[in-house]
């Protein structure tokens, strides 16, 4: 494998200062990197059926191969180590432990987990498990996917199982991977598997994904877990006038990505605002949507939460083209990525803003004063990278998008806020979902052909960044 040099230890200005404990690591998600879609068992999840419907990913890609993560994964931990990661944050596919989403657990899936993990315990690695990263069994789909109240069950299920089995090694549980995307982009967006436009579907979707989150905080607890927490996606949002329509606009968007579920996981309550909306999910007399207890359930005290951030949004009013109430929350918004100021855009068309970075850490401490520890469980960017005629990859993009946003990190935690540890998005280039492969998010190359992994500038970068940190404190 082909490392970047030692690093040498540089000047205190170049890198952000943090406090002593705060710890640093790197993310994947297992539909993102593993590939090895039909081996040892594992069952089809909505991703394998929604890549394979025609024009729903870019270039009709899939996951069926990524970064054959499977079959790689000690050459990926070795990356880890070289780069000196405190902690790797990986993702349990649902589908190898139980291909059909419930029932008998699959032997060989559950392995996989179980060398990985003895894996990064002998490079001095601690790992941080995902439970759910948005690879439901097809199986539960078929029977409703995440508008049934079922799935909530099936997933505490799910979630004991692997703790059982896990959880004398896995130091940090998350339950979900931003439940924003799983609900509001797959079940009324459609622009995630399972490509459903639904609102009202959505918003079951959103309530049974938080119960089942307690459901299985309540199942890890049983089994003695460490850390259990969950990982949200909070944006920073901005109207694209100071219209009264722009105004109104944003507070729908910051109901539905912000408030509820900080709301109910921190406060005990849905969003009083948009009551003609959340009020699909006061009881209803048929069962499907009631919060007896479910609340309490939702509510109960976690470890840390998870926050992913990546850019600012910027919100216009749209025209109500739905007469329900439910789909036009969900839908009927125009996001922009677009920023008032004049500033660099990512491959994704991101605006670069770091500050904003600050701004929303600082006002979710302020507005949630329960709000436990912070990690932040992803940050990144994609750029275009290029392979120059040595082979090195120098993605300045990447090193400067990563700088300035811990730096932004670094003055949040000096305004105060208890930020614990910082995961990069990601070790390697990916599956980006419904991008395709396209956008390349990793401090590591991939080269798709050879699956050849390259450290670029970045993972240099980051890697000298831990080494200070080290140092110093
Ligand atoms: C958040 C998601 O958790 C991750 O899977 C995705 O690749 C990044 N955002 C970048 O879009």
């Amino acid at each position: 494998m082909n490392f970047p040099d030692s690093p040498e230890l540089p000047d205190s200005p170049e890198f952000p200062e943090f406090p002593p404990g705060l710890f640093f690591g790197a993310a994947t998600a297992s539909y993102q990197i593993e590939g090895a879609y039909d081996e040892d068992g594992r069952g089809p999840s909505i991703w394998d059926t929604f890549c394979r419907e025609p024009g729903r990913v870019a270039d009709g890609a899939t996951g069926d191969v990524a970064c054959d993560h499977y079959h790689r994964y000690r050459e990926d931990i070795t990356l880890l180590r070289e780069l000196g990661v405190d902690s790797y944050r990986f993702s349990v596919a649902w589908p190898r432990i139980q291909p059909t989403g419930s029932g008998p657990v699959n032997a060989a899936g559950l392995g996989f987990y179980d060398r990985l993990v003895d894996e990064l315990l002998a490079a001095g690695i601690s790992p941080a498990a995902t439970l759910y990263h948005w690879d439901l069994p097809q199986a539960l789909e078929d029977r409703g996917g995440w508008r049934a109240r079922e799935t909530a069950e099936r997933f505490a299920d799910y979630a004991g199982v692997v703790a059982a089995r896990l959880g004398d090694r896995v130091d940090r549980w998350i339950t979900l991977n931003e439940p924003f995307c799983s609900s509001f982009v797959g079940y009324a967006a459609g622009a995630h598997a399972p490509g459903a436009r639904e609102g009202r579907g959505a918003l079951a979707a959103a309530h049974h994904l938080l119960v089942g989150h307690g459901l299985a905080v309540q199942a890890l607890r049983a089994t003695g877990a460490r850390e259990v927490g969950i990982t949200l996606n909070p944006d920073r949002l901005l109207p694209a006038t100071d219209s009264p329509a722009d105004l109104a606009a944003v507070r729908r968007v910051e109901t539905l990505h912000n408030d509820v579920w900080f709301e109910p996981l921190f406060a005990g309550c849905y969003p009083e605002h948009e009551a003609e909306t959340w009020g699909e999910l006061l009881p209803r007399g048929d069962g499907s949507y009631r919060l007896d207890g479910d609340l309490e359930l939702i509510g109960a005290p976690l470890d840390f939460v998870g926050i992913n951030y990546y850019r600012p949004i910027t919100v216009a009013d749209a025209p109500h083209r739905d007469p329900d109430p439910a789909t036009r929350t969900a839908v009927d918004v125009r996001a922009e990525e677009t920023w008032r100021e004049d500033v660099r855009h990512t491959t994704m068309g991101w605006p670069v803003v770091p500050h904003t970075f600050t701004d929303l850490l600082v006002d979710l401490a302020a507005r949630y004063p329960t709000l436990p520890p912070l990690l932040i469980t992803e940050n990144g960017s994609a750029e275009a990278d290029t392979v120059d005629a040595d082979g090195r990859v120098r993605d300045v993009e990447r090193v400067d998008y990563l700088r300035s946003h811990l730096d932004a990190l670094a003055a949040a935690v000096r305004a105060g806020v208890d930020v614990r540890g910082y995961y990069v998005w990601s070790l390697l280039d990916n599956f980006e979902w419904a991008r395709g492969y396209g956008q390349r998010f990793g401090i590591v190359r991939v080269d798709y052909d050879t699956q050849t992994r390259t450290p670029k500038d970045s993972y240099r970068w980051y890697r000298r960044l831990i080494a200070y940190h080290r140092a110093r404190t």
